[in-house]
């Protein structure tokens, strides 16, 4: 797909580090159902998350409900459905979790809760989103809106607005007395590829919305991933270096500089 063409650059370090048998003893990649856990993230210990090998806020958990393996990472407060990681292009890929599969009571008709918040986390949205922005209880929809019907509740309307058309300036919800707006990102292609809201918003947001990270640019991280290492923590606060040999430097891990052509 078009939407992972950026970030060679980190390709270029992921393979010299390799080249040099870097084994990482502190930071085992994990396989969690098809999802491939690997640095940045770190795979939440149900015991303990006292030392991990990662980012702070990219722990995924990792959980077995009867016949699937679901991989959930928490954002704001909020979590969302793991759909795959791509670790040359720097992009993970998720689904707000009440409208993945996972959730206890999927259906066809779900209903968005939450905004998605990054707050201050190395993270952006991809190229190729869109915003859509619901409204729930409306006492009608807005031409600008398409009425969703299944999730019509006691006569309010709901409705759905493509944030991204141009006509946010002109999108005035004064006078449909709504009672919640909630904000959602997802990607073009699957609403060109569904055009019918008002049937098809599920499989929209079933198809979730794409993140690129960033290297974090807290602590000392920035100088550790510049000498090879990768940062992480220890009883949550304290920043460490991991290195490839297994040493933990506290800045960064010179001596086991990759270099970069
Ligand atoms: C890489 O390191 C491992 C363990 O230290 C060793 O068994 C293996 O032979 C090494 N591979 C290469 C290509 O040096
Ligand atoms: C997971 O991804 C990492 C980084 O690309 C790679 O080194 C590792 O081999 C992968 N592991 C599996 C089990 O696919
Ligand atoms: C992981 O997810 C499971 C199932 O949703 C939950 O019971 C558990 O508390 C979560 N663990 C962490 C560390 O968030
Ligand atoms: C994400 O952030 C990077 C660097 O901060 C920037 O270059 C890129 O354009 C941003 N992407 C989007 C979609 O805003
Ligand atoms: C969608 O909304 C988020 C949060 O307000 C914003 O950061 C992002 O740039 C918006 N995306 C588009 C395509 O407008
Ligand atoms: C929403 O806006 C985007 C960006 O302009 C556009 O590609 C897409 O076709 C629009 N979708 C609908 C259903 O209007
Ligand atoms: C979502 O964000 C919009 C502004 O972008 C705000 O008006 C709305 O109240 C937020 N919804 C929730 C549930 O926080
Ligand atoms: C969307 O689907 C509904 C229900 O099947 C139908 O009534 C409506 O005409 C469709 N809208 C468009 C633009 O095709
Ligand atoms: C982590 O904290 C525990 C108790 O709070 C302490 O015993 C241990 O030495 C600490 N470890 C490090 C590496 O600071
Ligand atoms: C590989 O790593 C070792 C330390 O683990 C370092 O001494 C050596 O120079 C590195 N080799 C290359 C080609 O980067």
């Amino acid at each position: 797909m078009s939407h992972l063409l950026i970030l060679p650059f980190f390709f270029i370090i992921t393979i010299s580090a390799q080249s040099n048998n870097s084994t990482f003893p502190n930071c085992p990649p994990a396989n969690c159902g098809t999802v491939n856990i690997s640095y940045p993230f770190w795979k939440m210990d149900t015991e303990s998350t006292a030392q991990f090998c990662g980012y702070d806020g990219f722990g995924i958990n990792c959980s077995d409900t009867g016949d699937q393996t679901i991989s959930q990472i928490t954002l704001g407060g909020d979590s969302y459905y793991v759909r795959e990681i791509n670790y040359v292009f720097g992009n993970i890929f998720l689904a707000d979790y009440d409208v993945s599969p996972a959730a206890v009571d999927h259906n066809n008709c779900p209903r968005v809760r939450h905004n998605i918040t990054l707050g201050t986390l190395p993270l952006n949205f991809s190229m190729y989103s869109v915003n859509l922005s619901f409204h729930f209880e409306c006492n009608r929809c807005p031409s600008f809106a398409t009425e969703i019907p299944c999730l019509d509740n006691n006569g309010g309307k709901s409705c759905v607005h493509n944030m991204s058309t141009g006509t946010e300036e002109t999108a005035d919800w004064e006078g449909y007395s709504c009672d919640q707006e909630v904000v959602t990102t997802v990607y073009r292609e699957y609403i060109n590829m569904n055009p019918n809201f008002s049937t098809e918003f599920s499989r929209i947001l079933q198809g979730g919305f794409g993140l690129q990270w960033r290297t974090m640019d807290v602590d000392d991280c920035e100088k550790c991933e510049e000498s090879g290492g990768r940062c992480g923590r220890q009883n949550t606060t304290d920043f460490f270096c991991f290195c490839s040999d297994g040493t933990i430097g506290w800045g960064d891990c010179k001596g086991t500089i990759v270099t970069i052509v």
